[in-house]
């Protein structure tokens, strides 16, 4: 099956300007790129001048359940990803960490309840996804997590040397068959009480295999500065290559910060590979946490499971209706997830125009009322951030999408329009282009996408996934 796009407005990935191009496909690589290619194909499709561009890379998901789904991807593939990276966060649906529990503690429900925690080894779900074909390509992480609740029954203490040693074994095990690395989140209750030494043990490990580090920090409020110095600690020790996960700066006493954060990480950068990412939302959204929602300007429940009549519902009304206080709300309502309003654009802005930030969306796909980036992320940076307020150009957005994305993920044939690339393709009106999705609708798809391909495979049209057997890959390191 080959295929011909004609007459497109080629944006390669590399942040270069766009050029009139036709782009050949065979076989679901690119073949050929250039201005009136003499190709003949089985399908040739007439661009009409839109933008062509490589399928972007969702670098921050939670979609590891979800692409065992058959519609599980759609979110994505909505908004022209063509390659999630799941497992961030610290939270991974593989090894499973329920030996001795009920539940998943939070925020491992973020992602599923204990029946989706059910392959023992992080190959077993590898197997699965091979076995399913996901909607997109996935790009595996192995959470800190999961390993830490397989390793200690109690996780609210320091690690043990043996119980650091289990969660080696168990991360060798996952960067063995083919994990892309290790994410953490110190800010979460399963890895509070991880020490920097525990954390760079485990990142020393995923060094000497040549893979990343993903890290949600230990604290994105007041203490993003110190957090930021913690992870730069733990990359120089450990050698290992750094991602700074949805860098942002929470509570209105900690705006102004990344100003700080971004010339410290510039810094490093000179010496070591440190990367960043962030979603163009002014607003977090993870489970309900009593600290999360002190300083918040606002916070909307996105689901309880105690409480799913609550689901969109404003926490201080619920609080007033219930008369009780927001802690107490808040205890009611878990297990539960919420919206919370606490971000400054200048921040976004500032974290958004620095060169090496890449764009993810921390979409959260088993939300009730989800956060709008799960539907709309991508097309907000294009749309809203790039066109419409200039903050960056065009070709420089979708580099932070795909071409820089793939060289931070050392994904070597995508991220590009070139010969000798996969054809992950997204066609879209740079002009139409706007996400949908807000916080009153949640689940609107994005406009102006007239075609999205997975290895050369027409996944979604006009608004609508086609009928084309799913073609996602697993990109096992
Ligand atoms: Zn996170
Ligand atoms: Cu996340």
């Amino acid at each position: 099956m080959s295929l011909l796009i004609r007459n497109a407005l080629v944006y390669d990935g590399s942040g270069a300007a766009p050029m009139k191009a036709d782009v050949a496909v065979e076989g679901g690589a690119i073949v050929g790129v250039g201005p009136d290619l003499p190709v003949r194909a089985d399908e040739v499709r007439d661009a009409g001048g839109l933008a062509l561009a490589p399928g972007f890379i969702d670098v921050h998901t939670h979609d590891d359940a979800v692409a065992l789904e058959a519609d599980g991807l759609h979110p994505k593939l909505s908004q022209g990803v063509t390659t999630v990276v799941t497992g961030n966060c610290g939270i991974s649906l593989a090894p499973s960490p329920m030996a001795g529990r009920e539940a998943p503690p939070p925020p491992l429900d973020l992602i599923g309840e204990a029946a989706a925690y059910r392959f023992p080894r992080f190959v077993d779900f590898l197997d699965a996804l091979r076995a399913f074909t996901p909607g997109c390509n996935v790009v595996p992480l192995v959470g800190h997590h999961v390993l830490r609740a397989r390793a200690m029954a109690d996780l609210a203490r320091p690690a043990a040397d043996h119980e650091i040693e289990a969660m080696r074994a168990d991360l060798a095990e996952a960067l063995a068959a083919g994990a892309a690395g290790l994410s953490t989140g110190l800010a979460y209750p399963p890895a509070r009480h991880a020490t920097t030494d525990e954390i760079a043990a485990l990142a020393a490990d995923v060094a000497a295999a040549g893979r990343i580090w993903t890290t949600h920090m230990r604290d994105e409020r007041l203490g993003v500065v110190s957090s930021v110095a913690e992870t730069l600690d733990v990359a120089r020790r450990s050698g290992v290559r750094t991602l700074i996960s949805h860098h942002k700066c929470c509570g209105e006493a900690a705006f102004g910060l990344s100003a700080t954060t971004l010339a410290m990480i510039e810094t490093a950068r000179k010496t070591m590979p440190i990367d960043l990412d962030l979603y163009p939302y002014t607003a977090s959204s993870t489970v309900l946490i009593e600290t999360f929602a002190r300083d918040s300007r606002k916070v909307t429940v996105s689901w309880s499971d105690p409480h799913p009549e609550m689901a969109g519902r404003d926490l201080a009304e619920i609080c007033a209706e219930w008369g009780v206080d927001q802690n107490e709300a808040i205890g009611r309502l878990r297990p539960g997830g919420a919206i919370y309003h606490q971000m400054d654009d200048g921040d976004l802005e500032r974290i958004l125009a620095y060169p090496p930030t890449l764009v993810g969306s921390d979409g959260l796909p088993r939300d009730k009322r989800p956060h709008p980036r799960l539907w709309g992320a991508f097309p907000r940076v294009l749309g809203h951030y790039a066109r419409d307020k200039g903050v960056i150009s065009l070709q420089t957005a979708i580099a932070k999408m795909t071409g820089q994305t793939a060289k931070t993920l050392h994904l070597a044939d995508r991220g590009r329009i070139a010969p000798g690339c996969k054809a992950d393709l997204v066609l879209f009106d740079p002009a139409a282009i706007h996400d949908a999705a807000d916080y009153d609708h949640p689940v609107r798809p994005a406009e102006g996408i007239a075609g999205v391909w997975v290895n050369g495979v027409l996944a979604w049209a006009e608004g609508a996934p086609t009928d084309a057997p799913r073609a996602g890959q697993v990109l096992a390191a």
